[in-house]
């Protein structure tokens, strides 16, 4: 991890001050509600902890472990919430924290799931979008960066489960990938 990996496509800086505006915006939004903050790991890990911080009114917490397998574009029979919530959200307000809405089928699959819980509204928020790939018709409040159709790595987001530490986003290139 010491010399630098891929391509960066945002930067620590960009990532930091984009984290802010959004916390001072859901701040704003969610005034005065009863807001809980589900994240979706393991990509959202990073992007929530400092979204999180970015957000000055109080809330809670909350996660879902979610796993999909097999082909990417099979992928909404093949979204599984691995983990239920711990938070009660049934009148309350909720905000999903996605890494990156791709397809858009995920997202969709967790709104449909949640909101058989009654909670009084639900967004999704995510770091990352990549508009091209959308197949599902999911709304998705709050885009941190939208982003072309190349495959990304750091700050949460995984490839083979790894890099998710890199502190910075990069566009994985061919040749690195195929040194794996
Ligand atoms: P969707 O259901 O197609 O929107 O996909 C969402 C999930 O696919 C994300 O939560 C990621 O785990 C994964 N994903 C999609 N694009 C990328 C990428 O460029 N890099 C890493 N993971 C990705
Ligand atoms: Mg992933």
């Amino acid at each position: 991890m010491e010399r630098m990996f891929g391509k960066p496509i945002v930067t620590q800086e960009q990532m930091r001050a984009r984290i802010r505006e959004m916390g001072r915006q859901i701040s704003a939004d969610y005034a005065g509600k009863d807001l809980v903050l589900v994240g979706v790991l393991k990509g959202a890990y990073a992007f929530y902890a400092d979204l999180a911080r970015a957000i000055r009114i109080p809330v809670r917490v909350d996660f879902i472990v979610v796993t999909s397998s097999g082909s990417r574009s099979k992928r909404a029979a093949k979204v599984k919430l691995a983990t239920e919530l711990t938070e009660e959200i049934a009148g309350k307000d909720v905000l999903l924290v996605e890494d990156i809405v791709d397809s858009g089928l995920t997202a969709q699959h967790l709104v449909k799931a949640l909101t058989k819980k009654r909670p009084r509204s639900i967004n999704v928020c995510t770091l990352l979008s990549k508009p091209d790939q959308r197949v599902a018709d999911v709304q998705v409040a709050y885009v941190g960066f939208t982003v072309p159709n190349q495959y990304i790595v750091g700050y949460g987001l995984d490839y083979r489960q790894k890099y998710r530490n890199l502190p910075y986003l990069a566009v994985l290139d061919q040749k690195e990938l195929l040194g794996e």
